[in-house]
């Protein structure tokens, strides 16, 4: 490890396009972000395969190898711990986490959503938007904390779609946006211009 590194370790379960932005946008440049560690809790995502052509160690955590979810967590939480990370970016990765993974990384996990939080938490975000007829959606980028979606915010981007249909093309829309700002929050929090507030646990200052 060399003085000045900022370590992260991305989990991801599915396509990893986020995770490929982190690669392409961070890992390696001048901030210092180094991505040291992709998990998964599926074996075979392309996730994984993206990290591991970037020369990134990879692991998978199936729920069904362990006797329950705080068992798989701890041993991910391990894993993670031993490459010495800084942050934990959660980046469509779709298990809830458990206290036991919580505890180990305060306040150094963040998310990405495709949603304007504090709307439309959870899995369907974007069809419960849908749904209730929103012309504008959104991505946010929060800290973890113990409820779905609801730790504090770092960084919102919205976007007008007055004549959104389909799921399938909001998505469209939003992953451009994810893929810059997820970075950006990585960014921040590296550079230390990404707090929580003291005086106000709900909020992140956050400095220009
Ligand atoms: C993204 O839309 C993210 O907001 C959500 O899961 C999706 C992951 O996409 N949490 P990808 O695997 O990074 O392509």
């Amino acid at each position: 490890m060399s003085a000045g590194e900022f370590r992260i370790a991305v989990l991801a379960s599915g396509t990893g396009s986020n995770l490929q932005a982190i690669l392409d946008t961070l890992h390696g440049g001048p901030e210092g972000i180094v991505v040291v560690a992709v998990a998964s809790n599926k074996p075979d995502v392309p996730a994984l395969e993206r990290a591991r052509r970037a020369g990134v160690p990879t692991a998978a955590f199936a729920l069904d190898e362990y006797p329950d979810r705080p068992a798989r967590d701890a041993a991910m939480a391990d894993w993670i711990a031993g490459h010495d990370v800084r942050l934990v970016v959660l980046a469509g990765y779709m298990h809830l986490l458990t206290r036991t993974f919580l505890g180990r990384f305060q306040h150094a996990i963040v998310n990405v959503h495709p949603s304007l939080l504090p709307a439309f938490p959870g899995i369907h975000p974007v069809d419960d938007a849908l749904a209730a007829g929103v012309r504008v959606f959104g991505v946010t980028v929060h800290f973890i904390d113990e409820g779905v979606d609801t730790g504090p915010i770092i960084l919102q981007r919205a976007l007008e779609l007055p004549h959104a249909r389909s799921s399938a093309d909001v998505l469209e829309r939003l992953h451009p946006i994810e893929h810059e700002l997820l970075p950006d929050a990585i960014r921040l929090i590296a550079a230390g211009k990404a707090q929580i507030d003291p005086a106000n646990p709900r909020r992140v200052l956050l400095e220009p």
